[in-house]
C-alpha cells in the first residue's frame, strides 16, 4: 500500500514528505479553500506541491460539463508532469475522463461511492479511482464494505486497455478519518489510502511504543550512571 496526503497545505506536505513514506498528494476545492487559498494563485499552488512529491498530485476540476472538465484538466496536466486530473463520478465527469484519458492525462475519478460508478470510471479510462470511506461512516453506513467491493470489483477484471498509458488502476482509499480506516483499507486491498496529516500521524505512534522508548531511555541512564 502507498500513502498520499490529503491536503492543500505546503507544511504538512513538506513534513510528511520529509518522513520517507509520502507518495503523492490528493487535493480538493474543500482543502484549497481551509488554507485560505484564492483562485488566481490556485495554479501556481498546485506547481508548488508538485515541487514536494515526486509521485501524483491530485488537482481537482469542479466544472460541471464534458468540455469544461476537459478544458481545465488540459490546463491542470499541463503545470506538471505528476498532475492527476480530479474528476466527480457523473456522467459529464465520465465523458471528460475519456477524452483526457485518450490524451494520455491521468484521472483520479473521485467521490466515488459504488461499485457500478467504479466500474464505469475505470472503463472510461481513470488511472486512479477513489471510493470515499468516512462519508458513508458519516450517514451511518460501512465505508469499509464499500470500499472492499469497489477493490474485489476492479481485481475481477483488466482495465488496462482504457487507462491513458495502459497502467493498471488503483484504487485509493478516500475520506480517511483514523488509522483503524488505514489497517482495514490495507487489508482489503486497496493500492492507495489518502490521508490526512492528523491521521498519518496517529498511524505513526502508538502509546506503548510511547511507554517501551520511555524506558529504554531510563535504562540506559542507568547503564550510563553505573
Ligand atoms: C479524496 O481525494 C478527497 O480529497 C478526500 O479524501 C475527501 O475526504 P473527506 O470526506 O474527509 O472530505
Amino acid at each position: 500500500m502507498k500513502f498520499f496526503l490529503d491536503t492543500a497545505d505546503l507544511d504538512e506536505i513538506a513534513e510528511a514528505a520529509s518522513w520517507g513514506a509520502l507518495a503523492g498528494v490528493t487535493t480538493n476545492p474543500t482543502l484549497y479553500a481551509r488554507i485560505g487559498g484564492r483562485l488566481a494563485d490556485f495554479h501556481n499552488h498546485i506547481t508548488r506541491i508538485c515541487a514536494l512529491v515526486e509521485g501524483p498530485v491530485s488537482a481537482e476540476s469542479v466544472a460541471m460539463t464534458r468540455d469544461e472538465i476537459v478544458r481545465d484538466g488540459r490546463v491542470l496536466a499541463a503545470l506538471a508532469p505528476n498532475v492527476v486530473v480530479k474528476v466527480p463520478a457523473m456522467v459529464e465527469g465520465l465523458a471528460a475522463t475519456k477524452v483526457l484519458a485518450a490524451e494520455g492525462i491521468a484521472v483520479n475519478m473521485t467521490l466515488c461511492f459504488t461499485v457500478p460508478q467504479a466500474i464505469l470510471a475505470a472503463r472510461a479510462g481513470a488511472r486512479y479511482i477513489s471510493p470515499f470511506v468516512g462519508r458513508f461512516d458519516d450517514i451511518s453506513e460501512d465505508g469499509l464494505d464499500q470500499l472492499g467491493d469497489v477493490v474485489t470489483a476492479i481485481g475481477n477484471y483488466d482495465f488496462t486497455e482504457s487507462t491513458a498509458g495502459g497502467e493498471q488502476i488503483e484504487v485509493i482509499a478516500a475520506s480517511i478519518r483514523s488509522a483503524n480506516h488505514v489497517t482495514q483499507a490495507a487489508l482489503l486491498g486497496a493500492d492507495i489510502a489518502t490521508v490526512p496529516f492528523d491521521v498519518l500521524k496517529k498511524m505513526v505512534s502508538h502509546p506503548l511504543t510511547d511507554r517501551g522508548l520511555e524506558s529504554f531511555v531510563k535504562d540506559w541512564e542507568k547503564v550510563q550512571n553505573a
